[in-house]
């Protein structure tokens, strides 16, 4: 990983010299006790002239740089804008943290945590480190002449001065093990598939048995020996083998039901011999983005200790085209039983989740089941780039996905599951097919995973818009976005942790 962040955290009283120095102000560009104390009556006679002259009117995200005068202990001043009360009530920590961080740069900085009204909390403060470290990160593991200025990437140093610096280091500790998994989760999916094939990539996912989590990797043989052959037929043009990774976090009640991710894990699709065409073809090593969303997230349960029982499984496999490869009008029998009658072989992740979803649902019995996919084209074209499909059989589920992605900021946007869908799916020869034609192309994919959901809440997450090739954040700049692993966490952390 490029750049990196390091991040520290003391009393509002503390002095230090040299970097930036960053202030807060809002609309109405008064200075807090704290921000004035620093700045001293010099410092805010200057900041106020330069607001006049810059016209900087302390607006939400907005930002006023200035040379520090010689009373600052500082070089440089940074105000950054958080708008009026009504904007300052609603703040984003995250959010602020990744702007600061733009702001700062490669620099080190001192960052005065305070602004009139301030009513952050360890938690606040917390989320705005997250957003900090995340922001801070790129992705150059393969450009082997470095830049050393770049803006984003450069290792940066934040000393955050706020009024209860234990608690927050302490709560800081928490967020810091959920950047973790934000990052690993944008390492995987920005990572080529040559280097990322399935058994690298459970060698990958075995790394977190470092931080307790127990792990299971069942390799072609033993998917054979269970019957999964809806996603061994996917794998099957492939010279890769493919993997089922398990992972399990246990740290709820020993014996209480786990709650259960599933991830799409197509290291690359091509299509299959219904090949893809070329434009933008590349896009697709981030076919693995529902995978890394839930191996990330074990990570961050894992590395802030979450009092809950997780599991997290991924069915990773690569989509080719190949004399061995599985064809359209080929029928396949899955793990469940059900036959599928193979319309179109770039339909792969449904039939990969089919096998994982009713493995997963019949050895370990969770209370519900979500899964994550960049399952569908079409998707992108009902809600954009920035918001997530939820496809699910429970209303409480939904709400409680909702309100996690909300307040994670990664919004999701329910869609309907109507017999109809299902109806599209019937097969002439089999018991269903894999595509249920052009119309309503992300909801036909969605009713043919139900078809391999029981009687237990279940929720599927269409991430084909919002996993890669992401609009660019205050904090995230990298293609792989590490979308779902904030919403996951706080989804566990508000409804499964005890
Ligand atoms: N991985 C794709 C979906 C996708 C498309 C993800 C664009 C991210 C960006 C999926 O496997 C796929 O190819 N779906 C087809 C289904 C169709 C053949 C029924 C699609 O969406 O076109
Ligand atoms: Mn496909
Ligand atoms: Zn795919």
């Amino acid at each position: 990983m490029a750049g990196g962040i390091e991040i520290a955290f003391e009393p509002l009283t503390s002095r230090g010299s040299g970097g930036d120095l960053v202030v807060f102000v809002g609309d109405d560009l008064a200075l807090s006790g704290a921000a004035s104390e620093v700045l001293g009556r010099q410092g805010a006679e200057l900041v106020a002239r330069a607001a006049m002259s810059e016209r900087f009117k302390g607006k939400a995200q907005s930002a006023l740089s200035i040379p520090a005068p010689a009373n600052v202990e500082a070089d440089r001043l940074v105000v950054i804008g958080l708008g009026s009360e009504k904007d300052r009530a609603k703040l984003d920590w995250t959010t602020l943290g990744g702007f600061t961080a733009g702001k700062v740069g490669a620099r080190k900085a001192r960052v005065v945590l305070d602004w009139p009204g301030f009513a952050g909390s360890a938690r606040d403060v917390a989320d705005f480190s997250l957003g900090a470290r995340l922001r801070s990160y790129g992705f150059d593991r393969y450009k082997t002449k470095k830049k050393d200025e770049d803006e984003d990437e450069a290792t940066a140093a934040l000393t955050l001065l706020t009024a209860d610096p234990t608690a927050a280091e302490t709560a800081a500790k928490d967020a810091a093990g959920v950047a973790e998994g934000v990052v690993l989760a944008r390492n995987l999916v920005n990572e080529p598939p040559n280097v990322l094939y399935p058994e690298e990539y459970a060698r990958r996912v075995s790394e977190l048995t470092k931080l307790g989590v127990e792990v299971e990797i069942l390799d072609l043989a033993q998917m054979k020996q269970l019957g999964m052959g809806a996603l061994i037929a996917v794998a099957q043009g492939s010279a890769r083998e493919p993997r089922l990774v398990i992972m399990r976090w246990n740290g709820g009640e020993p014996g209480e039901a786990p709650l259960a991710l599933i991830g799409k894990g197509v290291v690359f699709d091509s299509g299959g011999i219904s090949i893809k065409s070329a434009g933008g073809m590349e896009d697709m090593k981030g076919d693995m983005g529902g995978s890394a969303a839930v191996v990330g997230t074990l990570h961050a349960l894992a590395a802030r200790k979450a009092k809950a029982n997780v599991i997290g499984a991924i069915g990773i496999v690569e989509n080719m085209p190949d004399g061995n490869s599985y064809r359209p009008s080929d029928i396949v029998t899955s793990l469940s039983g059900q036959t599928i009658e193979v319309i179109n072989t770039d339909a792969e992740g449904r039939l990969v989740l089919a096998d994982v979803l009713w493995h997963i649902q019949s050895t370990y019995k969770p209370k519900a089941m979500i899964d994550l996919a960049t399952l569908t084209g079409a998707i992108i074209v009902a809600l954009g780039q920035d918001i997530a499909g939820l496809f699910s059989n429970d209303d409480d589920l939904s709400a409680k996905i909702t309100a996690a992605g909300e307040a994670a900021n990664e919004k999701v946007w329910r869609m309907p599951l109507i017999p109809a869908y299902d109806k599209a799916i019937d097969s002439k020869f089999a018991d269903m097919k894999n595509t249920g034609g052009r119309h309503g192309g992300a909801a036909t994919a969605a009713a043919f995973l139900k078809r391999y959901v029981n009687d237990v809440p279940w929720a599927h997450l269409d991430i084909a818009g919002v996993a890669m090739s992401s609009t660019p954040s205050e904090i995230n700049r990298s293609w792989g976005a590490g979308w779902g692993v904030r919403l996951l966490d706080r989804l566990v952390r508000d409804n499964y942790e005890r």
